[in-house]
């Protein structure tokens, strides 16, 4: 078990494509370790693979109830729109206002291989579009509408 550095969005592996992951092995299992306290560690809500370099499609979503890890994912659904600040570990001290799904549902392989289906509303939904944006090189500064001010941010904190 250890810390991953995480990476800035300046870190061309933020910007590529990643790989399905094909063998659900120790090396696997130390990478999910590795990135659940990783993300313990930097108080965000989700963490996706290239983030701490490794170009394969795993990422982990805080529901807050518990830490999902989501090998393989795919979008299954979504419903409704939701647009609120969003902001990423890898680009520190900014936030920016996007608009994605009120619910989002997806598929996923879990560590041993097997499929299963998770969803989510409000934050867990924005935190599955997010994550899973990454494993194809999608930054959420991609996809805003803007940049928000620090009063902006502020006044949605209230
Ligand atoms: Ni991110």
């Amino acid at each position: 078990m250890g810390l991953r550095r995480i990476l800035s969005d300046k870190n061309p592996a933020l910007h590529k494509v990643c790989k399905p992951v094909e063998n659900f092995d120790n090396k696997l299992f130390r990478l999910l370790d590795d990135m659940r306290e990783t993300l313990l560690d930097s108080g965000g809500v989700g963490l996706a693979a290239p983030q701490v370099g490794i170009l394969r499609r795993v990422v982990l979503v805080d529901t807050g109830e518990e830490i999902l890890e989501l090998i393989n994912p795919t979008l299954l659904e979504t419903d409704g729109e939701q647009e609120g600040p969003e902001g990423c570990l890898s680009v520190e001290g900014k936030y920016g206002l996007v608009k994605r799904p009120y619910y989002a549902k997806v598929r996923a392989q879990d560590r041993n291989g097997n499929w299963f289906e998770a969803e989510g509303e409000e934050l867990t939904a924005r935190c599955f579009c997010h994550e899973l944006d990454h494993l194809d090189g999608i930054i959420y500064t991609q996809v805003m509408e803007r940049l928000l001010t620090e009063e902006e941010l502020m006044a949605f904190q209230e």
